[in-house]
């Protein structure tokens, strides 16, 4: 099944993940898709020509994803505060998903990948949402890895929606306010079913979390690079994944 992308020219040899422990590739990684308008201007580029550069960067990354085990990637795509830029880079960002669904899919779909979407997507434009829709449905069965994209997404928003549905069951009488576990509060954020998150990566220097996956993070690890997302290759995958296996993960508790 993998032939068709191992065919590709950038094609990699399992031997390159040979220093990985494959018992401990960290089950969720996310990724702040970071530094695509820096790459296009440090290029004299606009801006969304990084963007553009950022789309293809995300193929080989989701395929390495695939092969080393992760069982979800959670990419950055949009954040609820990204509608805040100038309307042109939106409407491109929003034509490269729309391109991406159109043309990914029934790859990613071959390839046992499950595509799924986190963030108010219902706000996004409605033949986005259907094609959002459609993917999710396709690919819902599949195994391999869940590509997790968060669009129109915010860790906070996130938190109050799922706030409100438990409100609303409370209210309702269907759920006991004693009852609410952190365990509830997980099955009713956008992520609902899929791990904590293990490793969370940026790219592009900046040292922070951006208001993504703030409840899932509580025990990820971070992993930095200067390097720009378009110019992030499955070698900085790779990297990230074994600083994580040197990583001594306590959970609040002691060293074993
Ligand atoms: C942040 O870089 C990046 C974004 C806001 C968009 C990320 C989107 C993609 C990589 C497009 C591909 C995604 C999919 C799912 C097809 P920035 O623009 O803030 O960079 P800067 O900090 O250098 O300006």
């Amino acid at each position: 099944m993998w032939k068709k992308w191992f065919g590709r020219s950038d094609q990699r040899s399992e031997s390159s993940y040979g220093d990985l422990d494959p018992a401990r590739v960290p089950r969720h990684v996310a990724i702040i898709m970071d530094g695509n308008g820096r790459w296009a201007q440090k290029r004299g580029l606009p801006r969304t020509f990084g963007h553009r550069a950022g789309a293809e960067a995300l193929r080989a990354i989701v395929r390495t994803a695939a092969e080393l085990g992760i069982g979800v990637l959670t990419t950055y795509a949009f954040s609820t505060e990204n509608w805040k830029r100038p309307a042109e880079e939106v409407d491109l960002l929003m034509n490269l998903f729309s391109d991406y669904l159109d043309n990914e899919i029934e790859e990613l779909n071959s390839n046992g990948i499950r595509v799924r979407f986190s963030g108010k997507t219902e706000e996004l434009a409605a033949g986005l949402k259907a094609k959002i829709d459609r993917a999710e449905g396709v690919t819902a069965a599949n195994e391999r890895l869940v590509l997790n994209i968060a669009v129109n997404y915010g860790g906070r928003a996130e938190i109050t929606h799922a706030v409100r549905l438990i409100a609303a069951a409370v209210a309702a009488g269907s759920l006991k306010a004693e009852d609410v576990s952190e365990e509830v509060i997980s099955r009713h954020l956008y992520t609902a079913g899929l791990p904590d998150l293990d490793l969370l990566i940026r790219p592009a220097g900046d040292l922070r979390i951006s208001n993504f996956l703030l409840w899932q993070a509580a025990y990820a690890e971070f992993w930095f690079t200067d390097i720009n997302w378009p110019d992030f290759r499955p070698e900085h995958l790779i990297a990230a994944v074994a600083d994580f296996q040197r990583r001594d993960r306590r959970f609040g508790g002691l060293t074993k």
